[in-house]
Parts: C-alpha cells; sequence; structure tokens
C-alpha cells in the first residue's frame, strides 16, 4: 500500500512555483543599481521558462511583484513597471510561439489602465496555448487572493447563488485567482532566504519546499535541474505513513 502511495507520484512536478528573490542584492555585490539586478532577474525568467518547457513541467508560477512590494517608492516600482510593460511588448509573441499560455495573478486594479490592457491583451493571444501555462504574480498577495475569494463567495451567498453548507475547499479554490490551476507540488525561493513572503498561502499546503543559495539574477537551467532532482527523491505523505515503516 505504502510501496504503491510512493510510486503514484510522479517524478516531474506539474506545477513548480518560484519565489524570484536576490535582484536587489546581485547587483549591490556588483556596485550596480537595484535595476540592473531587476534587469538580470528578467533574463533569468527566460533561462527559467525554457527549462520549464524542455523538462516538461506543465504548469510555472513566478512570484515577480507582490503587494507589499508597493512600498519600495515610486523609482523602484517604476522601474519594475517599466521592465514588466517592456517584456509584454517584446516577448509575448515570442512565448506565444513557443505554445507558452500566460496568465497574471494578483490585485492587477492597483495598475495603470494601459497596463491593465497589455496584461488583457497579452493573455487573450496566449490563451489557448498548452506547451507551459505561465502564471505571473503581479501585485500577488496570498492573504489579498484569499480576501477576494472570501468577498467573492460572501456575494453568491448573499445573490442566492449559494448556501453555506454548499462551501467547501474545492468550491474555495476554484474562487481564489489561481482557479484551475493544481496546487504547486513543488514551492522553490531563491537568495538563501526561507520564508514565503505571502506566495499561495492556501495552495501551497503540501508543496515541497525548496531553498536555493543563489540570487535569482545567476539562476539557470543546472539550477532548474536541481530542483527536479530534489522533489523526485522526496517522498510526499500527505499526512500517510511513511513508506518505510510497518
Ligand atoms: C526580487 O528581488 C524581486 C522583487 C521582489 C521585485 P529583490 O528586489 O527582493 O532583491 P533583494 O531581496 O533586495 O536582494
Ligand atoms: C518576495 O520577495 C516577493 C517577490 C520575490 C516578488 P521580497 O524580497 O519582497 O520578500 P521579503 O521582503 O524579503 O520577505
Ligand atoms: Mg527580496
Amino acid at each position: 500500500m505504502s510501496l504503491q502511495l510512493a510510486d503514484k507520484k510522479p517524478s516531474v512536478p506539474s506545477h513548480v512555483a518560484i519565489i524570484m528573490d536576490g535582484n536587489g542584492r546581485w547587483a549591490c555585490e556588483r556596485g550596480l543599481p537595484r535595476l540592473a539586478g531587476h534587469r538580470a532577474g528578467a533574463e533569468a525568467v527566460g533561462r527559467c521558462i525554457r527549462a520549464a518547457i524542455q523538462r516538461g513541467v506543465p504548469y510555472l508560477t513566478l512570484y515577480a511583484f507582490s503587494s507589499e512590494n508597493w512600498s519600495r517608492g515610486p523609482k523602484e516600482v517604476s522601474d519594475l513597471t517599466g521592465l514588466l510593460r517592456y517584456y509584454l511588448r517584446h516577448k509575448v509573441k515570442e512565448l506565444h510561439t513557443e505554445g507558452v499560455c500566460l496568465r497574471f495573478i494578483g490585485d492587477l486594479s492597483r495598475f495603470e489602465p494601459a497596463l491593465r490592457d497589455e496584461l488583457s491583451r497579452a493573455e487573450a493571444m496566449t490563451r489557448n496555448n498548452k506547451r507551459l501555462v505561465l502564471l505571473l504574480a503581479l501585485s500577488y498577495g496570498g492573504r489579498g487572493d484569499i480576501m477576494q475569494a472570501v468577498r467573492r463567495v460572501a456575494q453568491e451567498v448573499r445573490d442566492g447563488w449559494l448556501t453555506p453548507d454548499q462551501i467547501n475547499e474545492d468550491l474555495f479554490t476554484n474562487h481564489l485567482w489561481t482557479a484551475g490551476v493544481p496546487d504547486p507540488d513543488v514551492m522553490v525561493r531563491t537568495s538563501g532566504e526561507y520564508r514565503l513572503s505571502n506566495f499561495l498561502l492556501w495552495q501551497s499546503a503540501y508543496a515541497e519546499l525548496v531553498f536555493l543559495d543563489v540570487f535569482w539574477p545567476d539562476f539557470n537551467e543546472g539550477h532548474f535541474a536541481t530542483v527536479l532532482d530534489l522533489y523526485a527523491r522526496r517522498e510526499r505523505r500527505f499526512g500517510a505513513r511513511p513508506s518505510a515503516s510497518a
């Protein structure tokens, strides 16, 4: 029975979620402005997407900007939104050709309307692609995600579409920004920090955690392979008995 459980785990995760951290420190070590670190971080995003496609990972979620990151001040926020705009304009077609379906999760209402339109256009263009679903978390917070789901469920109860006893975990999951996406199997954080920083709090209930001692701009295909190797060697139990025990 327990062997079966272990055997059931596919060696490639269905969903890899990454907290891309360390751009600022990477730049600081080189005596460069933080923006240079964010630019180099955007290059690492490309390498990470290519690796996910090559290794056959169907879902990849990248934490690019948290709801708390708005507090960094207007200069850094505008540098980051400027970079986002640049990549939307120059990379979306390429992602589309490679079969990537783009989805943006987070409180997008905090971005200006023109940028929101560009995000919607990128989603619409890539909607039917099947090779990789790439979720980019922007202005995202796990607590914010849970709160907006609570509000929508409450509204549906108030409007008479739902009764309180119909509210269960599946229904709630389907109201999160990640609706329709399987929970992450593995959650990665770079830069040597050991925290979740408000990322996918509900969805990561049983994610395997991997912390890498590399600043995000240095992340490459080899690190992605390391993540998959570590994951393949983990025994997932979901509360059941370890497979070695009788
Ligand atoms: C991650 O790198 C990118 C964002 C949070 C936008 P940081 O900018 O947090 O880099 P460090 O942690 O200061 O090195
Ligand atoms: C988390 O990194 C958010 C992103 C990587 C986008 P932070 O650098 O903002 O997290 P803290 O402040 O170190 O927890
Ligand atoms: Mg950081």
